[in-house]
């Protein structure tokens, strides 16, 4: 297949879950990035994936064309196409890759399969001053929580992950116990900062090697919920602030002593976050300050490249173009795994 040119355009396509985002890059640099949100999930206190795969069809070609239009790219001048491949949901990732494929095949350019682990830390390569190689970076999402080893724009080694439940799943379950819509994190972070970390003490798990676990902490806020309930039914609207910020500081406790212990062990000073999670603003104030202590310099994507975006596949997508890592045309999403 025809390489447009030594310095790639690049279309980029994320639909792993339930943002369809499409994103241009020419030679590395965004020129747009547009993100168009399901709705439709909040009702029912979490992601419905039939109805993402659908709301994806619904919104993939407008999102598209917004994004060619922003960036005032003719399809004609794209050098390759970008789409996740994995993991997410498997409805949602056929959307964006059959789309990403198709219009492949006729415009005549090859497609890059982008892992979307990989791409939320890569979204630190968009920072005008991005981490020096090797950096650490705790990767946490909704679906995912890690600590990566980061040696090139495209070697990525996992020290530690969650052994049960994602640290934005954490959340997410934590609001919808208190009654919170869907996704409840954002909402936990906004209702803590009015409240007292420690008005409440929830269990902070601790693992050998480098993993992490929340499950734990789920069962004991159900059961604190429970016992609290009984004497007051009223207890949640009461003390909102109080428990939310309770919850926010267990789950920002136990990711950053985990990640501290990490820096120590493999004298690792540049340390960044990523994924939806890395936008809780007690992790981003905590990041800083145990910078500042241990004299790590911390990175943090801007706030449009910390939760799903296609920007950072983009990104990831254009380091791939650069190693010529094309997706062959057969190539099918993976839900889990990589
Ligand atoms: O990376 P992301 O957009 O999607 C996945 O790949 O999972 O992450 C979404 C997750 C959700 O669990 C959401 O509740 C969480 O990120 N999240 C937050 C905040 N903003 C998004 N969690 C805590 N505090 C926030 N400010
Ligand atoms: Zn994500």
């Amino acid at each position: 297949m025809p390489l447009n040119s030594d310095t790639p355009i690049i279309l980029a396509i994320e639909t792993s879950c339930d943002d369809t985002a499409a994103a241009v890059l020419y030679n590395g640099k965004m020129l747009a990035n547009i993100v168009a949100t399901q709705k439709i999930h909040e009702q029912y206190g979490g992601v419905i994936p039939e109805l993402a795969s659908r709301a994806h069809q619904q919104h993939i070609v407008p999102v598209v064309k917004a994004a060619l239009d922003k960036a005032g790219i003719n399809i004609s001048e794209l050098s390759a196409i970008a789409y996740t491949q994995g993991p997410g949901l498997i409805g949602s990732l056929l959307v964006g890759s059959q789309f990403a494929k198709g219009l492949s095949l006729a415009l005549n350019i090859p497609t890059i399969g982008v892992n979307h682990l990989h791409a939320h830390i890569g979204a630190h390569y968009l920072n005008e001053q991005p981490p020096q190689f090797p950096f650490l970076c705790l990767l946490v999402s909704g679906g995912h929580t890690q600590i990566v080893k980061v040696s090139s724009h495209l070697e990525m080694e996992i020290i530690g992950s969650t052994i049960d439940d994602a640290a934005g799943e954490a959340f997410d379950k934590a609001a919808k116990m208190i009654g919170l819509p869907y996704p409840g994190g954002p909402l936990i972070d906004q209702y803590a900062n009015k409240g007292n970390p420690l008005a409440y003490k929830f269990p902070i798990a601790k693992l050998p090697a480098y993993d992490f676990s929340f499950s734990g902490l789920k069962t004991s806020i159900l059961y604190f919920l429970q016992k609290q309930k009984v004497e007051d039914e009223h207890f949640i609207e009461k003390h909102l602030n109080d428990i939310c910020a309770s919850i926010r500081y267990t789950i920002v406790k136990t990711l950053m002593q985990t990640l501290a212990r990490v820096a120590e062990d493999f004298n690792i000073k540049e340390i960044g976050i990523a994924g939806g999670v890395s936008a809780n603003s007690l992790l981003r104030d905590e990041l800083t300050q145990m910078g500042i202590q241990k004299g790590w310099k911390t990175y943090v994507p801007a706030f449009e490249y910390c939760t799903d975006n296609a920007g950072m596949i983009g990104i990831l997508g254009h380091y791939q173009y650069l190693k010529g890592d094309f997706a062959d045309i057969s190539a099918m999403p993976y839900a889990r795994g990589h």
